[in-house]
């Protein structure tokens, strides 16, 4: 739609005469710029091509022509104003003006001052009406804008949620490598104890899938096993590799490892699940374990797993100061032996429905 100019007025009535007379009033008078069209269809081609904000027609009870020429101009632009003329006011033809919008009506003999009256705020009306759909426009298109925009962003933020989801991924997994190769390297400080950390793992996870612990919990003591003597790096060689009994003092330096594993792990905040199951792995169902001397169910059910299969590890390979290893049933004997008071009886019935898997 071309620019409104609320100067210009179409007239389009078929009396020569008034639309003559009109004209020259508008001109002469109001200082408007007039076209004067007779014909419906060439109004209708003449109000589309041009920016009329105001069109006076000829409207009589029962005009098909007027009718159509009206709903044709509100279907151009619906702002546009319409003022009728008629020869004769009737309450019909009121009622008729007001279903097509007309704004106002004007009857013979014509007031002048009327008109133009009405012509001024049809004007006002419709730079009104117009300027507050324009307004409209403008908001429906930055609506539009800005939900583009929203949907443009929250794609981004799902793009980089999922890529700091896989560098969170990658930074886990780099660490749990390089943690893990030092838990390696700490058991093989002693080759008796070599794979000692993977042989307690494989262990641990079929007792604690036996028990249907959740995967997450699994996930949990498979990753506890692999680093649950990952503080024994504070422990000299020689304690550690020692062929004899400990002496009470190197007891007690043996019996720092599961809290000084806790404190090497604590920095790494994604494995505050394994943390306390490195903490609680040589805490004995009776109480009498370290290094806290916790007992029963207070004991974490993942730490008392790998308790047992830390214990049957130790029992089945061959030691510094205990050359030769029990046999399977030795070791399934001594923990049958040590049921309820070093071991959880649950882990206990878990562990000897699998241990021939083993
Ligand atoms: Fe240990
Ligand atoms: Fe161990």
């Amino acid at each position: 739609m071309s620019t409104i100019d609320p100067n210009q007025i179409l007239l389009v009535i078929g009396n020569e005469e008034i639309a003559n007379y009109l004209m020259e009033q508008l001109i002469i008078g109001g200082g408007y710029s007039v076209t004067i069209e007779s014909n419906i269809s060439s109004a209708l081609e003449i109000a589309r091509q041009g920016n009329f904000s105001m069109v006076i027609t000829q409207i009589d009870t029962g005009d098909r022509d007027a009718e159509r020429l009206i709903k044709g101009l509100h279907e151009i632009d619906p702002d546009i104003l319409v003022v009728g003329f008629s020869e004769k006011l009737t309450p019909e033809l009121l009622q008729e003006a007001a279903k097509l919008s007309v704004s106002d009506i004007i009857t013979k003999p014509i007031n002048l001052d009327r008109l133009f009256f009405c012509i001024k705020k049809g004007i006002d009306v419709h730079s009104m009406l117009s300027a507050g759909r324009r307004h409209n426009s403008i908001l429906k298109e930055q609506n539009a804008s800005l939900q583009k925009q929203n949907i443009l962003l929250a794609k981004r933020i799902e793009e980089s949620t999922k890529n700091l989801a896989r560098l969170y991924e990658d930074l886990r997994s780099t660490y749990m490598r390089t943690i893990r190769a030092l838990a390696q390297a700490i058991d093989a400080r002693d080759h008796y104890t070599h794979s000692h950390s993977l042989n307690v793992s494989v262990c641990a996870v079929r007792v604690a899938q036996e028990m249907r612990l959740s995967v997450k919990e699994v996930e949990s003591i498979r990753e506890a096993a692999e680093l649950h003597d990952i503080g024994k790096i504070g422990i000299p060689d020689f304690i550690l590799t020692k062929p004899a009994s400990l002496s009470p003092e190197e007891w007690i330096e043996i019996k720092k490892h599961p809290s000084t594993g806790a404190q090497i792990l604590e920095p790494l905040t994604f494995l505050n699940d394994v943390i306390e199951l490195v903490k609680q792995h040589h805490e004995r169902y009776d109480g009498r374990g370290y290094p806290s001397g916790l007992r029963g169910e207070a004991i974490l059910l993942g730490a008392r797993v790998i308790h047992l299969a830390d214990a049957y590890d130790s029992m089945v390979t061959a030691r510094s100061y205990r050359l030769v290893p029990f046999s399977k049933e030795g070791a399934v004997e001594e923990i049958k032996k040590n049921t309820g008071t070093q071991f959880d009886p649950s882990v206990v019935d878990a562990f000897l429905k699998v241990v021939d898997e083993l």
